[in-house]
């Protein structure tokens, strides 16, 4: 989250944003929020931010500002600040945000020393408003004493005697532990006495975003990449590769036929120290060993995350309470080998005695993503197996137009979903068995056409599939990561078990990697610290994936959920809200069709989007010249990304098309290209299990390692559940006799105009 702080004085308005150095602007007697509002937006045209801070020299109670200024215009009581500025707005008085901005922990009495006396208390962390400068004090108040007048009438010894006086005294009325003084005059004090402390007034900004960091500062290996992020203004990425001839090889790693080539990001040596320390300081590979460990780092859920465990092909055992969990993973995977060879062999046949010629698979989310883009993926491989349909969608489309062409005796459908309780999936599987009675007549044959893939078998019992029929895996593989477990059953189906192991190897090489490897040299983490350096950090919080591989054409579909899923989270591990903006809109589509539909914003749009490209050197579909116009697309996009066309070659080209005087003019602003945008690009020898195996699991050791840098619990999906609760009591008020007033009116209206289509149909 990036986050705008304006520090309101009586002469000057101070901005800063959440990695940026800070800039201002005047203020002065008569200055109006209109005038700030617009002076902010004058100010800050180039700078992105998600939330804003804004300090008043005003009294403020619950966010609302509740006196005007005495220094400053009218009209500050009662304006909408975050709506004029369009962002969520938090008001905080001027003194408060010092305050935060100074706070050491437990109790503090703010002073601020200007030409009044700002004063605020911060009570662990949580800042308390005050308004302690008029009350009596001695002959006056305490503004008039410790204010500016008082320094001039006094003089600067018995003011300063004065202050500390006055600062024990408030210090015992509002119980606190210790003073801070701040302000401007706090020059004159170079010795304190002991409960009282200098604040540091250049931090007014770091209580500005203190606000939203649910008062918790930002550690400090965030705190040196915000700062170096500063040395990347105006630095372009053209430029690094000009007076870096080793840049290319510095930023590209390699595992087996895997080339990781990052050297198109916005990195040098020093970032890339950086984001290691940070990892560090995290302690990414903590929890890494405990994840491979059987930890139940899933807290919420109190479990573990071992699908590393799925594709352990080495001989060391996988403990999950007291457990070694290798022996069930391995019989489990005998399972999917005895059955997915006896189906592709033709000796388990439907209930006529026919070969199975096509298998639907019903599942959603995880049990549907994972082996629906493998099975493409693999297409190649596919010959002389089964036809794989995958249906998904709850709309009766997706299954009508499946089974449309299917044949019940020599269909075979596998129930897929972990719960076995998925409104869908199970509303698919219903119609599915209807369908397969419709044609078979008797439930007893159900047993050679349906099986089911599950945690669950008291639910896959009570569907009417028999404990032989299913294939297990455990709570400890979440739905995202399930491929490597029996979900991953199409697979082995459509390519033959060899493959699917072969799948399992090629994960289990990225896992040694990812479990072994320095921070500096590990793949996923490197991509994982990029990944957090441009969401968090450099505030590029869109990501496409741009497979050069239209096998691949479905991974962008399946990253969506492994990524947002597990990282589209608002709060840490302890429940605290998060600082810093967490997972990235994750999105994109096989090149090169895309380069005809949105490539246009990534060259030429007015916000910065990460992209991965993704290419194999070979083609598993070599034709005629296809592959090396492919390669040259792709590393074309990548090329143009970074270098851009500026206003010298533009003018150049269309002079010597025999452009000039106002149709060259009106024309070059069009054809610029601003370049240095990012991207990494992906090489691998060709699509094969193996390196696909490698390649999701790169992500998904990727996508951990961003929720460990983050703090968020990366193997949970609560925001998933509101809308199936909500569904389920609407689908009640769909089927009602009369209008419903339960919802908004919005909704009630929706459903009522649904109910009465339905109604008036039947
Ligand atoms: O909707 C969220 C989710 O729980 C996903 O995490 C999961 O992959 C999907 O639903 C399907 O769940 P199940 O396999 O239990 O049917």
């Amino acid at each position: 989250m990036r986050i705008l702080v304006a520090d309101v004085g009586g002469t000057h308005v101070k901005l800063m944003v959440t990695g940026a150095e800070p800039r201002k602007f005047d203020s002065g007697d008569g200055f109006t929020p209109e005038q700030l509002i617009a002076g902010i937006k004058a100010h800050t045209a180039d700078w992105t931010f998600d939330v804003a801070t804004i300090g008043v020299p005003s009294p403020v109670l619950r966010g609302a500002v509740m006196e005007e200024p005495w220094n400053l215009g009218r009209g500050w009581v009662g304006f909408d600040y975050e709506g004029a500025l369009g962002v969520p707005t938090r008001i905080i008085n001027d003194a408060a945000m010092q305050a935060l901005g100074s706070d050491e922990g437990g109790r503090m009495l703010f002073l601020g020393l200007g030409s009044g006396l700002g004063t605020a208390l911060v009570d662990e962390g949580r800042v308390v408003p005050l308004e302690l400068a008029h009350l009596p004090f001695r002959d006056q108040t305490f503004e008039d004493y410790c204010g500016q007048r008082g320094l001039r009438t006094l003089g600067e010894a018995e003011w300063k005697a004065v202050v500390l006086e006055a600062a024990e005294l408030l210090r015992a009325a509002v119980a606190a532990e210790y003073v801070v003084l701040g302000g401007g005059n706090v020059r004159f004090f170079t010795d304190l006495p002991t409960r009282v402390r200098r604040g540091h007034n250049d931090r007014a900004f770091e209580g500005g975003f203190r606000v939203w960091a649910d008062e918790r500062p930002l550690p400090a290996a965030w705190q040196s990449l915000f700062a170096h992020a500063a040395t990347w203004k105006g630095r372009s990425l053209a430029h690094c590769f000009e007076h870096d001839r080793d840049r290319a090889v510095r930023f590209t790693v390699r595992l087996g036929d895997l080339t990781v080539d990052y050297s198109k990001t916005h990195v040098d040596t020093d970032t890339m120290k950086l984001l290691a320390e940070l990892a560090r300081a995290t302690g990414v590979e903590a929890l890494r060993d405990r994840m491979f460990a059987g930890e139940p780092i899933n807290t919420t859920e109190g479990r573990a995350v071992l699908h590393t465990a799925l594709r352990n092909r080495s001989d060391r055992p996988v403990i999950v309470q007291g457990r070694d969990v290798m022996p069930d993973v391995r019989a489990a995977l005998d399972h999917m080998r005895s059955f997915s060879e006896s189906v592709r062999s033709g000796q388990w046949t439907g209930h006529t005695g026919a070969r199975i010629t096509d298998i639907v698979n019903i599942g959603i989310g995880g049990s549907d993503l994972g082996p629906a883009m493998v099975t493409s993926a693999l297409e190649p491989l596919t010959v002389g197996g089964p036809r794989l349909h995958f249906v998904s969608n709850v709309d009766g489309a997706h299954m009508g137009q499946t089974l449309r062409h299917l044949d019940a005796r020599t269909t075979l459908v596998v129930v897929a979903s972990k719960t076995f309780t998925t409104q869908e999936t199970m509303a698919n599987a219903r119609t599915a068995r209807e369908w397969f009675l419709g044609s078979a007549r008797d439930e007893a044959h159900i047993a050679k056409h349906f099986v089911a893939v599950s945690t669950n078998e008291t639910e896959v019992r009570r569907f009417g599939i028999a404990p032989e029929q299913m294939f297990v895996f455990w709570d400890w593989v979440g739905g995202r990561y399930s491929v490597w477990s029996s979900i991953g059953l199409p697979v082995a189906l459509a390519v033959g078990f060899d493959r699917f192991e072969e799948l399992l190897d090629g994960a289990f090489q990225m896992d040694e990697h990812f479990r072994t490897a320095p921070v500096e040299q590990n793949i996923p983490m490197l991509l994982g610290l990029l990944g957090v350096w441009y969401a968090s950090v450099l505030g590029v919080d869109t990501h496409a994936v741009l497979p050069y591989e239209q096998l691949l054409h479905r991974l962008p579909a399946y990253l969506q959920q492994l990524d947002m899923e597990s990282n589209g989270k608002r709060v840490d591990r302890h429940g605290r809200p998060v600082s810093l903006g967490t997972g990235p809109i994750v999105w994109g589509e096989p090149g090169t069709n895309g380069q005809h539909a949105f490539f246009q914003l990534l060259h030429q749009g007015t916000r910065q989007v990460t992209c991965d490209f993704l290419v194999g050197l070979e083609s598993p579909y070599p034709l005629g010249a296809h592959h090396r116009l492919l390669l040259a697309n792709c590393f074309a996009q990548t090329e143009a990304l970074m270098h851009g066309k500026d206003e010298a070659a533009v003018r150049h080209e269309l002079t010597s098309q025999g452009l000039t005087g106002p149709a060259l003019e009106a024309l070059v602003p069009h054809k610029i290209f601003p370049g240095n945008r990012p991207s990494t690009t992906i090489v691998y020898r060709t699509l094969n299990p193996r390196t696909l195996g490698m390649l999701l699991a790169m992500y998904e050791h990727k996508v951990f390692t961003m929720g460990a840098l983050w703090g968020v619990n990366s193997f949970d999906q609560w925001g998933v559940e509101l809308g199936k609760q909500l569904a389920r009591r609407i689908d009640e008020d769909l089927t009602g006799d009369v209008d419903t007033h339960a919802h908004d009116a919005s909704t009630n209206q929706l459903i009522n105009l649904a109910r009465r289509v339905a109604k008036r149909a039947h």
